[in-house]
């Protein structure tokens, strides 16, 4: 803005007045068109960092999409909503859209979860991502009762009608969840590998991309990220399996990585991982951080210590994966200590609840937000493609007249970006 309005001082205007003031406006404006292909100058990108700017609209800077998982209990808090609603682009339904939640009996479905998040995400000009359709959790107990030859009607069934029902709303899937065993040998022994074979993967993606040709389809792995052996040999079998599916022209348009993060010995190095994913990227494909956080179960009690920590450790990240300019988007595990599923899934032994996520449980930043904001003001810029673009700008526009103040102003300027 100072920028602009200098290079204007400069301009020698004439004409009427009438024409001088069209003409200042003129240029204005193609001046912040102009700016906005560029980072800020230093001096603006200090002032906003250090104030109001939010880590959605800092994200959306360099093309990326911030968001945050929710549950229905952390919608339900006011202040958090406030909260979530001022940081983020794009909310994942943390277990609204999961099978025990969408069809608890069989060919009974159960959209009201999902639907209530789509229409809150859509009053606000965020997307929704769709979270996830074959797992071998959260799954109703009717499924475990069928016979094993059913499964495969069934399965298409629930695509078809989950995906079929939110057609055209939603950006992207996780359309299998975690597939892989942990010990690298490949594919998860479950129970739709049992019934149908390794295909049940081509299966899943065909039905879902049939009933959605839109949106991107991906599948969803945690423990990939870490420099350990583990990680290395989980990496190989994903990258197998990715050719694989590609080779074979199955409709796969990414990958989304958890990053369920340990900070501790095994954390802070990422540099195998930054070699992995220009592997994926190099097969076209997108990938998604879809379930950041920072478990913290290894770090001394103090809670100041272990915030840095816990900073630390999404600065060493994000610097990681954010090189990747196939890294479209970047979804943290909730967005406050509040409502981390960590502190019931892996609590510490100390009896203090886990600081792993950017706001604390009284929803104050903590230094996870600074680094963040940074990595993203200094990543590389995304590879957007022209569809996503038009969809992101349609968005951004819908969404400036809902949200006040001095964020706005920014946001608007993302829009100009
Ligand atoms: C978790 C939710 O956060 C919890 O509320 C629920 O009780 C269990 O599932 N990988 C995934 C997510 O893909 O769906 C999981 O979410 C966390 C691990």
């Amino acid at each position: 803005m100072e920028q602009a309005w200098a290079r204007l001082g400069s301009v020698h205007l004439a004409g009427t007045t009438a024409q001088r003031v069209l003409l200042a406006w003129c240029l204005l404006v193609l001046t912040l068109l102009g700016n906005s292909a560029w980072p800020l100058s230093g001096q603006t990108q200090q002032r906003l960092d250090i104030s109001v700017v939010s880590l959605g609209a800092a994200a959306q800077r360099r093309g990326r999409i911030y968001g945050a998982a929710v549950s229905q209990q952390a919608l339900e808090d006011r202040d958090f909503r406030s909260l979530l609603l001022q940081q983020v682009r794009s909310m994942t339904p943390e277990n609204a859209l999961k099978w025990e939640v969408v069809e608890p009996q069989r060919g009974h479905f159960d959209f009201r979860q999902g639907d209530a998040l789509l229409r809150l995400a859509k009053r606000h000009g965020l997307e929704m991502r769709g979270h996830t359709l074959v797992w071998e959790q959260q799954e109703p107990a009717w499924l475990q009762t069928v016979a094993s030859s059913d499964l495969r009607t069934i399965l298409k069934a629930h695509i078809e009608r989950v995906v079929g029902h939110y057609r055209g709303q939603l950006r992207s899937w996780d359309v299998i969840n975690e597939p892989l065993a942990d010990d690298g040998s490949g594919l998860r022994r479950h129970r739709w590998w049992r019934a149908l074979g390794p295909e049940y993967i081509d299966l899943a993606l065909e039905w879902a991309h049939q009933a959605d040709p839109g949106a991107r389809l991906l599948i969803n792995e945690y423990g990939l990220e870490a420099q350990t052996p583990a990680a290395a040999v989980k990496r190989r079998a994903l990258l197998a399996l990715l050719r694989d599916l590609r080779r074979r022209n199955v409709p796969l348009h990414g990958i989304g990585l958890q990053a369920h993060l340990q900070a501790g010995p095994d954390g802070g190095r990422y540099d195998e991982l930054v070699g992995f994913l220009k592997q994926v990227q190099a097969l076209g494909l997108e990938i998604q951080i879809t379930e950041l956080d920072v478990d913290d179960r290894q770090l001394p009690g103090d809670p100041a210590l272990r915030d840095r920590l816990v900073a630390a450790e999404y600065d060493s990240f994000l610097a990681a994966v954010l090189s990747n300019p196939a890294v479209r988007q970047v979804t943290t595990w909730g967005l406050s200590d509040r409502y981390t599923w960590l502190n019931s899934q892996s609590p510490r032994s100390d009896g203090r609840g886990q600081r792993a996520l950017p706001f604390d449980e009284a929803l104050r930043a903590k230094p996870a937000v600074a680094v963040m904001r940074e990595r993203f003001a200094k990543a590389a810029s995304a590879a957007v493609s022209r569809r996503d673009r038009v969809a992101t700008e349609q968005s951004t526009q819908e969404e400036s007249d809902g949200i006040e103040g001095a964020n706005a102003v920014l946001l608007q300027q993302g829009v100009l970006r």
